[in-house]
């Protein structure tokens, strides 16, 4: 690019620092997120699934639900509970300026800070669309109050009449239960029971998404070769499974160790990574789920 340099006087090259040159879809990038949105171009993304983290002190290498504390990758980056509202609203600012027109976002809360989430989100103009509670199986045991057994998952737009929705995409009109109930229409209820994956034996991080409730908010809210971000990675879960269903991605995450995981299982199409311990004594190291003629 050719600039007046004031002080020289005269016309000089400069290296194009525009976003565009630094960023690429179908890459992720180890850095903190409002900063790296801050360098995608305005209008670029279709759809955004993203989990941020909680503010409730979470201890990321505990070993109970069955994880054994060697095989989870540690060091979660945490944000202060009084820091919570403002950062939802750094980051939700830069969806915002993100997001197409006819884009969507959806986000997971606890229970914990929920008002947060809510309440940034309504400042910030979005429009709720849906508020879906995901009942997974296995909370933790309590004594004194019932168990947590939900996820909130919020899902907003910015336009309600021009943002993606496929209502037939998992299921045809006609199609039925055993029951005779129509599938598509259970498919559509705001409650969704859907497990959590139990990763036993292999390089795990502590929050991860199951890929079927990915795979559920893709097909409904999105087409092949769209952009999805998720601007919290972890172990990269959003990036991998939209590569599967042939979107684009691009994603932050702030831990060195996390980034590398996920990008480990992106660069080499792998979706469960052995530990190292087990790999030695296994025959079958990755478990691949990806249709390599499609990924290529
Ligand atoms: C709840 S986890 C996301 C889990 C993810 N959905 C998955 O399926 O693995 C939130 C992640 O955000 C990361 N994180 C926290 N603050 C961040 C920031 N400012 N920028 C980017 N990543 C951040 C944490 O290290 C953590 O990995």
């Amino acid at each position: 690019m050719v600039v007046y340099n004031l002080k020289r006087k005269k016309l000089m090259m400069v290296k194009d620092e525009s976003p565009s040159d630094k960023f690429e879809f179908n890459k992720i990038y180890n850095m903190e997120c409002v900063g790296g949105m801050k360098k995608v171009p305005a209008h670029s993304i279709d759809l955004v699934i993203t989990d941020p983290p909680f503010a409730i002190n979470f201890k990321a290498q505990r070993s109970n639900y069955n994880r054994t504390a060697l095989r989870v990758l540690g060091g979660y980056a945490e944000i202060p509970q009084e820091k919570y509202y403002k950062f939802m609203l750094d980051w939700m600012k830069e969806v915002y300026r993100v997001l197409k027109e006819s884009g969507s976002m959806y986000v997971f809360s606890g229970w914990n800070n929920l008002k947060d989430v809510l309440n940034a989100l309504d400042e910030l103009g979005f429009i709720t669309v849906n508020h879906v509670i995901w009942k997974y199986q296995f909370g933790v045991v309590t004594k004194r109050k019932f168990v947590t057994s939900h996820y909130h998952c919020i899902y907003v737009c910015k336009n309600d009449e021009k943002r993606k929705f496929f209502p037939y995409s998992r299921f045809d009109k006609n199609s039925k239960h055993e029951k005779g109930g129509s599938l598509h229409y259970v498919d559509k209820e705001d409650v969704w029971y859907i497990k959590r994956e139990y990763w036993n034996g292999d390089v795990k991080t502590p929050t991860k998404l199951p890929a079927e409730i990915i795979k559920k908010i893709l097909m409904y809210s999105s087409e092949e070769n769209d952009v999805v971000l998720d601007p919290f990675l972890g172990s990269g879960q959003v990036a991998v499974v939209s590569k599967m269903l042939n979107r684009q991605y691009i994603g932050f995450e702030i831990v060195k160790k996390y980034y590398e995981f996920a990008n480990e299982r992106l660069t080499n199409n792998i979706y469960r990574v052995k530990s190292e311990v087990l790999a030695a004594n296994s025959e079958q190291t990755l478990l691949s789920l990806f249709d390599k003629k499609r990924t290529k």
